[in-house]
């Protein structure tokens, strides 16, 4: 499947696209964007499927009630199901002095659960530690990681839910990947598993 990057300039956050071009059907991932930027494909016939969350802070669900009313089912992890109608736990009241609340999440995820898009699957790791709910998403050699590992560094973990004993045991979970895999952090550039590996700092071999 092919990942469309779309880049939040406000918030400096990443959203991603994932999109099958077989079924010609899309997901939107951590949409800090208006599904505005998706015309092209809405046009072209394609079918928005689900929003996926990586996990609930305001940077990374910001427009997720209008994709979702252009046909996505929202999906979270169950650790941060209850940011979405929460600003202080989601930090919209910290960040922003907004009293932002969105709607409940359509499907709640678990670790390994399955997002089908087409004949593909799309794979949920639970990786706490940022937050409690915490996921990355997992699909032919993409790692969709959210905040919890950037190129070369990792997500805080001061916050609301965070764990730096989560944090350590998905270090340990993630450096004990053996495939590649290209990851799609929330923030910054994207990078690999390897180079995270050996350079990031955070992960080992
Ligand atoms: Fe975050």
């Amino acid at each position: 499947m092919r990942v469309v990057t779309l880049y939040s300039a406000g918030y400096a956050s990443n959203s991603y696209l994932i999109v099958d071009e077989e079924s010609k059907e899309f997901a939107v991932v951590d949409p800090s964007v208006d599904p505005a930027v998706a015309s092209d494909f809405f046009n072209d016939g394609y079918t928005l499927k689900y929003v996926l969350l990586t996990h609930g802070h305001f940077d990374h669900i910001l427009f997720v009630d209008e994709w979702r009313a252009n046909g996505a089912k929202v999906c979270i992890h169950e650790g941060d199901a209850e940011f979405l109608g929460d600003p202080s736990k989601s930090l919209y009241l910290q960040f922003f002095a907004r009293d932002t609340k969105h709607g409940d999440a359509d499907i709640v995820l678990r670790d390994k659960s399955i997002i089908k898009l087409g004949n593909n699957s799309i794979e949920v790791m639970s990786t706490p530690g940022h937050t409690k709910g915490s996921v990355c998403y997992i699909f032919d050699d993409v790692m969709i990681s959210g905040d919890t590992l950037f190129e070369g560094s990792i997500g805080r973990t001061d916050l609301y839910g965070s764990s730096n004993t989560d944090m350590r045991e998905t270090i340990e979970k993630l450096s004990a990947i053996d495939k590649d895999y290209t990851v799609y952090p929330g923030h910054g550039g994207k990078t690999t598993l390897a180079h995270e590996k050996t350079y990031g700092g955070y992960l080992h071999n």
